[in-house]
């Protein structure tokens, strides 16, 4: 059956990247065994492959971002795309010029993919349904809606440490109700076929709507990380919180943070990941974040040849159409 929808273009195939809600098992297998021929090509003397040449790609972040707007910029370019990273701050939008018009004059210059971030939920979405039929729309974060290329780098990771999704126990500690990451990772897992995914979190920090999102929920780290494979960390999101949810980040720490000691409860080859930026002290201690058991930097690696993945995708181009492997 032809898919349908404002991620797929008038054949069924994905044009655009803003979501996992409604994309199946076979398109994430997909990506993450495309991502793994693109892995290869960071280990080259060239490290590049020519599957997007002639192609101009503008990196849109309205938000602050260290990890995603780097590894963007270096996946398209390893791709051969041609980049442009708009610096919002010192843009003419900072002189009023609507976000439409910003687009149009992009649209002007020939673009051809838009990758977005906004503090905004829904800005992707709403980027996407008003750009010309030519442009694809990637997603790098949207307000505490998703963050689809972060869950499918992390599911990466898991796949490489843990290779079979369907007999896994992931737990998600922290700031669930602010974040992002934590929707499109729960997303991402179901699809995968997780049986058990655990979010652990203070009760401020949990979404309404935790109890429908197909999840065991625990208010103690001590029993829910208890014989996990995966401990995925969360930022508290100070940025985002309306009041005081939380008595102290000392209190918190006490509580919640991931220590050594309660590491020692997951399964001994449990893996500690954190999407970034870390808080040290807050939510994950060092001696957990810079341990032996940390994946967190390899999150940060494994998220080019991702990002590689889903551009060449939504572009119509795969690792098996032209050289890349
Ligand atoms: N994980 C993540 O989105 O990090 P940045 O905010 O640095 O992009």
């Amino acid at each position: 059956m032809k898919r349908q929808g404002l991620q797929f273009d008038e054949e069924g195939r994905l044009r655009h990247f803003i979501t996992l809600d409604g994309l199946d098992r076979g398109t994430l297998t997909e990506i993450l065994d495309s991502a793994e021929n693109f892995a290869t090509v960071g280990a080259r003397q060239v490290k590049k492959v020519p599957l997007l040449r002639g192609k101009t790609i503008a990196n849109l972040f309205f938000e602050p971002s260290t990890r995603t707007r780097t590894t963007f910029e270096l996946a398209a370019k390893r791709l051969s795309a041609d980049v442009l990273n708009l610096n919002i701050s010192t843009s003419s939008a900072s002189k009023g010029e609507s976000l439409l018009d910003m687009l149009r004059n992009l649209e002007a210059m020939n673009c051809d993919m838009f990758v977005v971030r906004h503090n905004t939920s829904g800005a992707a979405h709403f980027i996407a349904e008003h750009v010309a039929p030519h442009i694809s729309v990637i997603n790098a974060g949207d307000g505490w809606h998703a963050h689809p290329t972060q869950a499918m780098l992390d599911m990466f990771t898991i796949r490489r440490h843990k290779g079979d999704f369907t007999a896994l126990r992931v737990a998600i500690v922290g700031d669930i109700k602010h974040s992002r990451v934590a929707r499109s990772e729960i997303q991402a897992l179901s699809i995968l076929g997780v049986p058990e995914i655990r979010v652990i979190a203070p009760q401020t920090l949990l979404p309404p709507e935790a109890e429908r999102m197909g999840v065991h929920v625990y208010h103690s780290i001590e029993k829910g990380i208890r014989d996990v494979d995966v401990i995925v960390m969360l930022r508290l999101q100070r940025e985002r919180m309306e009041g005081a949810l939380l008595p102290s980040e000392d209190e918190y720490f006490a509580r919640f943070g991931l220590t050594e000691a309660k590491l020692a409860l997951a399964r001994p080859d449990a893996i500690v990941m954190h999407p970034g930026p870390i808080n040290r002290g807050v939510e994950i201690d060092s001696a957990v974040a810079d341990g032996p058991r940390s994946v967190i930097l390899e999150q940060v690696s494994n998220g080019l040849a991702v990002r590689m993945a889903i551009m060449a995708k939504v572009l119509g181009r795969g690792p098996q159409s032209e050289e890349a492997a």
